[in-house]
């Protein structure tokens, strides 16, 4: 029997609800390891392809098996022709991720294997989302531009593969490797809210795409994957600031958040942003971007240092703060920052989801179903009637 706890913890930190083999985070060394491999190895060294395979079985493939699940994933690139009437008849200035948001539910519809709540039946639709969010996305912007979707592309990558049916040219190696690298970086992070919504609605026994959509839908917020658009947003209004340490004293002393800094984990710098760090010096150069690399390390360097000023040693970058300018300088429009994070982290949320359905009987969580302390009135129970009358005529006096 699972311990209950009744202790008041405002945003659940530091509590412990389930037991998982996907991934952990260090947060006071900055160490982030999915299923046992650091994350820095699997950037440099491993494909998005594989790493999604890892999170969801547990092992790095075969060449054999990872053909064999990239093969799944290329014929899984196709939409069913629904959806593009669904994307066209939306208001073209949607939200993005309000757009794939709503249109996991719409592909839902089609999945031979929604009724059918076993491991493989969830394998299996894992490869279905991983497949069909990117193209959706790259679809709905291209819709919104006036432009045809564009067919997959079956001979690329599924990093170059998205990038082609977004904007209709075959990238490089440079960049398809670029953002299949981007890919790996955010596949999973444990627990986080976005993987914490989508377990705790398949916790009910609800469907993996119930569960994901609840997922987008916390990635999208300000605090958590909608961040790196903001960051972007802010480098922008930044670009030509001559007094950037007056800038970051003003924003913290008027309570606002600087975009990309922090973590409710990480005490350290997020390995993450580490490495993105690298790569946004590595784009600046080979695009001749360098001004918002330069830009984002002074404000880096100079954010920090005002953070330590006032005792706040652990607020350091996040993965939001470096990825912002990686895309950025890739190409990618601002508002498709949060939905390529989605893109990616679909592995983990799915991982995740057969995780919670199907842990071993010892390990395996029970429906989520925290508690809250009431704040509010008692009436009924001291003995007051309802009498809705008394209470207007009240507020009118009052
Ligand atoms: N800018 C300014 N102050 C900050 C920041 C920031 N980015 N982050 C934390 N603080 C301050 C808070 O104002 C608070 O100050 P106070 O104690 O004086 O009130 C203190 O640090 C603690 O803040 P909390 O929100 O309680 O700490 P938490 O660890 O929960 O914060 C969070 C984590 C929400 C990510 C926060 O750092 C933040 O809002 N960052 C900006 C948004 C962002 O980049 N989000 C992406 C996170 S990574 C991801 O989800 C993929």
């Amino acid at each position: 029997m699972k311990q209950t706890v009744s202790v008041k913890n405002i945003g659940l930190r530091g509590v412990t609800v389930a037991d998982t083999k996907i991934s952990f985070i260090d947060g006071e060394k900055g160490i982030l390891i999915y299923r046992g491999y650091r994350i820095e190895e699997l950037a440099e060294r491993s494909t998005f392809m594989e790493t999604a395979f890892l999170l969801l079985n547990g092992y790095l493939p075969s060449t054999k098996e990872l053909d064999n699940f990239e093969n799944q994933m290329r014929k899984n690139r196709e939409l069913p022709d629904y959806i593009y009437d669904c994307l066209r008849r939306l208001p073209m200035d949607a939200d993005p991720m309000d757009m794939l948001q709503g249109a996991v539910p719409l592909l839902a519809m089609v999945d031979p294997d929604l009724h059918e709540d076993s491991r493989d039946a969830n394998f299996r639709m894992a490869q279905r989302l991983i497949a069909w969010l990117p193209a959706v996305t790259a679809a709905w912007h291209r819709i919104r531009n006036g432009r045809d979707p564009l067919p997959p592309d079956t001979t690329l990558s599924h990093a170059a593969n998205f990038l082609w049916q977004l904007t209709g040219t075959k990238p490089d190696a440079e960049m398809a490797r670029y953002l299949d690298c981007c890919l790996v970086l955010h596949a999973d992070h444990t627990f986080n809210a976005s993987t914490f919504a989508c377990r705790e609605v398949c916790s009910t026994r609800a469907h993996m795409y119930a569960a994901v959509a609840a997922g987008i839908g916390a990635l999208s917020g300000s605090l958590h994957g909608g961040a790196n658009a903001r960051v972007m947003a802010m480098l922008l209004d930044l670009e030509s600031e001559k007094d950037l340490a007056g800038w970051v004293k003003d924003h913290i002393d008027r309570g606002e958040r600087i975009m990309g800094f922090g973590h409710a984990v990480y005490k350290t710098m997020d390995p993450r942003a580490a490495y993105l760090k690298d790569m946004a010096t590595k784009l600046g150069k080979s695009k001749g971007m360098e001004k918002w690399d330069r830009l984002s390390k002074d404000l880096e360097r100079i954010a920090t240092t005002e953070f330590v000023a006032r005792g706040k040693t652990e607020i350091k970058p996040n993965v939001d703060f470096f990825s912002a300018p990686v895309y950025f300088m890739m190409g990618i429009p601002r508002d498709l920052f949060t939905p390529i994070f989605a893109i990616s982290r679909i592995a983990g949320w799915s991982s995740h989801v057969i995780e919670e359905k199907f842990a071993e009987a010892q390990d395996k969580p029970m429906l989520y179903r925290p508690q809250a302390e009431y704040v509010g009135n008692y009436c009924g129970l001291m003995g007051c009637v309802y009498d809705p009358l008394t209470a207007r005529q009240e507020q009118e006096l009052s």
